[in-house]
């Protein structure tokens, strides 16, 4: 059974799962279209770690995706593309034409000497040519790694360097809101540091001026023209891996965490089936940018493979003004309609005004993701979005999971708000105390864990098998560590509270603290800084730095303005600090630690309640840290 339809049947499907997982999963790929069967379903061990799923199969991907639904929805829409501005002309691709445009594009890319296993870089706005390019990687075996356009020079560079990619896929700029914003410029100068790149692909959407570098710079429109629509996919092991996508941990440089091509594909479709309910015929649109994982999951490859239509947005909530969500809900009928409790905070904050034209009755399900949702948001996207009569599905998972692992099925879980529920039927989760003791029972609170794989769970971090050992398998020995704090609570309902380690979630973007500490350090005045989240009402967490200038003439404004310039460059604007306090000394312990458990506290104003600082080395840097603090 594919899709759950009852609480009873979710438990016993749950019990099956945990019963027998070989048995349960080979069952939900049996399903699919593969060139050749699997001789095993599971090896693995959470040691070195390996995981492999459905050993021995072979498969693409794009033919789930794609070739299997043409002979019943070839002229069924797949996507419905709304642009920027609500005034442009808006696209609608059929599976027909999705696909004849990713076999055409995959000839493009052939026609490039792209081949299997290559890496290519994606960096583009939300256009359909995105999706197409995503696919069109996967189609000829090329691991495509795609960039969010947010991302700086440097950011982009630093991703292309660390997988070696020989193309990059980009255009010239795109919109968002009420600004244009360059992208083939920004590829150019990450391209200076890049030798490994022969092939810039580039998609004319704003006609932005550009330089077309000979030999190198090619446009997408021009390549498109003759190429054929003739392209066997790829015969690609279930283990081949299929992306990259770089996201950043408490320590050093982000990193490519892997996702491989047969049980990415099982898991995703399975979430997205039972966690939404998608029903033939419906439409349904998640909000997020294919730049993040949420994107690739559940726009690109679920909805495609599940046979889905569904909505892309190039734009933001707010333009040009705050109903524009409701708006697009309205226009195109969205039955299913996923977002990100950072939009639902910006959008309550602007008022009820903006969702009153809107009728919105298609409306059935909704869902949240990417950080925790506070009960105020939850209560407020129930009742003005949902009118009390759509389930609201609260989604826990990461970068690392490939999908959705603890969320209520809709319609099917009794939902509580700021309750992600629980495990979806495979995932075993348990809390565990600091010493990685199993925290059994109801009631209790701990760090989040897995102990046991489930198909698309990450296989390695590029390049580096040792780091994806010491970031989620090395701190409680056998078991998956998540990073999160987490009750459970009386009704063995799971609560995420939070990162326990030294990641932020900014409007559910994950920003590594070190990552923005490294950046600031570039500025030539600034010795030392260190750099902690705090609660924001709009974003969820804010970025609080606190920075030890050595040039004492210098302007503060100045100072500050520059920081940000610097973040902004290394990294992308979506890290610049909120605020900035400039100090002469950070709190740290006789051994050289920072102790950020304080700054938090102070960048949260608690001011009174710092707990022990005895341990400082000098306890005298907390009170002039809390003379200054910023409001
Ligand atoms: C947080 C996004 C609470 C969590 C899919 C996780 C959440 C990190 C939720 C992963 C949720 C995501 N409730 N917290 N429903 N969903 N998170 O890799 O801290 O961008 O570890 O993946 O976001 O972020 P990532």
């Amino acid at each position: 059974m594919l899709r759950i339809t009852s609480i009873e049947e979710y438990h016993s499907e749950y019990k099956k799962s945990i019963d027998n997982p070989e048995q349960f999963w080979a069952e939900k790929a049996e399903q699919f279209y593969w060139q050749k069967k699997w001789d095993e379903v599971l090896r693995w061990n959470f040691d070195e770690p390996k995981i492999e799923w459905f050993v021995g199969g072979k498969l693409n991907i794009t033919e789930n995706c794609l070739d299997r639904h043409l002979p019943t929805r070839a002229n069924q829409i797949a996507y419905y593309w709304e642009p920027n501005n609500p005034n442009e002309k808006a696209i609608e691709l059929t599976y027909q034409q999705l696909y004849e445009q990713v076999c055409k594009f995959s000839n493009v890319l052939k026609n490039n000497d792209a081949k299997k296993g290559d890496r290519i870089c994606i960096y583009m706005p939300m256009i359909p040519e995105l999706t197409i390019a995503v696919l069109a990687c996967a189609r000829i075996g090329a691991i495509h790694s795609v960039v969010f356009g947010g991302f700086s020079a440097t950011s982009l560079s630093g991703r292309i360097q660390d997988c070696d990619c020989n193309i990059v896929i980009t255009s010239d700029g795109g919109y968002r809101g009420a600004k244009d914003i360059p992208m083939k410029q920004v590829v150019d100068e990450a391209l200076e540091l890049c030798p490994s790149v022969k092939k810039v692909v580039v998609v004319e959407r704003t006609k932005t001026p550009i330089t077309m570098l000979e030999g190198r710079d090619i446009f997408w429109s021009n390549e498109m023209q003759n190429a054929s629509v003739n392209c066997p996919a790829e015969i690609m092991d279930a283990e081949d891996f299929l992306f990259i996508l770089y996201t950043s941990g408490s320590t050093g440089k982000p990193k490519g965490v892997v996702h491989t091509c047969g049980g990415y594909m099982v898991y995703t479709h399975y979430s997205f089936q039972n966690v939404f309910q998608y029903n033939e015929g419906e439409v349904y649109w998640c909000t997020a940018d294919i730049g993040w994982i949420t994107g690739h999951s559940y726009i690109v490859y679920a909805p495609l493979l599940a046979g889905a239509t569904s909505v892309i947005f190039e734009g933001v909530p707010t333009y040009p003004n705050a109903g524009r969500f409701w708006e697009i809900i309205d226009k195109y009928n969205v039955n299913i309609f996923y977002t990100a409790p950072t939009a639902i905070r910006a959008l309550e904050a602007a008022g009820v005004d903006f969702v009153k034209p809107y009728k919105l009755n298609s409306l059935r399900i909704l869902g949240s993701v990417g950080e925790p949702i506070n009960e105020e948001a939850w209560n407020w996207y129930n009742e003005h979005i949902g009118k009390y009569n759509c389930p609201i599905v609260d989604t826990w998972w990461q970068t690392e999971t490939g999908g959705i692992l603890i969320s209520p099925l809709a319609g099917i879980t009794k939902t509580k708000p700021c309750f992600a529920t629980l495990p979806l039927p495979g995932i075993q989760p348990v809390l565990v105390d600091e010493k990685g003791n199993e925290i059994k029972g109801n009631g209790v609170e701990g760090n989040l864990c897995v102990k046991f794989p489930w198909p698309s769970i990450i296989r390695t971090t590029y390049g580096d098998n040792e780091r994806c050992k010491q970031n989620y398998f090395a701190t409680y020995p056998n078991l998956y560590f998540t990073g999160d704090g987490c009750k459970r609570d009386d009704d063995g309902y799971y609560r995420i509270t939070g990162r326990v380690d030294d990641v932020m979630n900014i409007s559910g973007h994950r920003i590594g603290t070190a990552e923005v500490e490294s950046a600031i350090n570039m500025h030539i005045d600034i010795v030392e800084s260190a750099v902690v989240g705090y609660q924001h009402d709009i974003k969820g967490q804010g970025i609080y730095a606190y920075v030890i200038c050595v040039n004492k003439q210098k302007d503060v404004e100045m100072l500050r303005k520059e920081i940000l310039a610097e973040v902004t460059k290394t990294i992308g604007a979506i890290a610049k600090p909120d605020k900035i306090q400039i100090v002469s000394g950070l709190p740290k312990t006789r051994s050289g630690k920072i102790m950020r458990r304080i700054l938090r506290k102070v960048a949260e104003g608690e001011l009174h309640n710092l707990g022990d600082i005895s341990t400082l080395l000098d306890p005298s840097v907390v009170e002039e840290i809390k003379l200054g603090v910023i409001k």
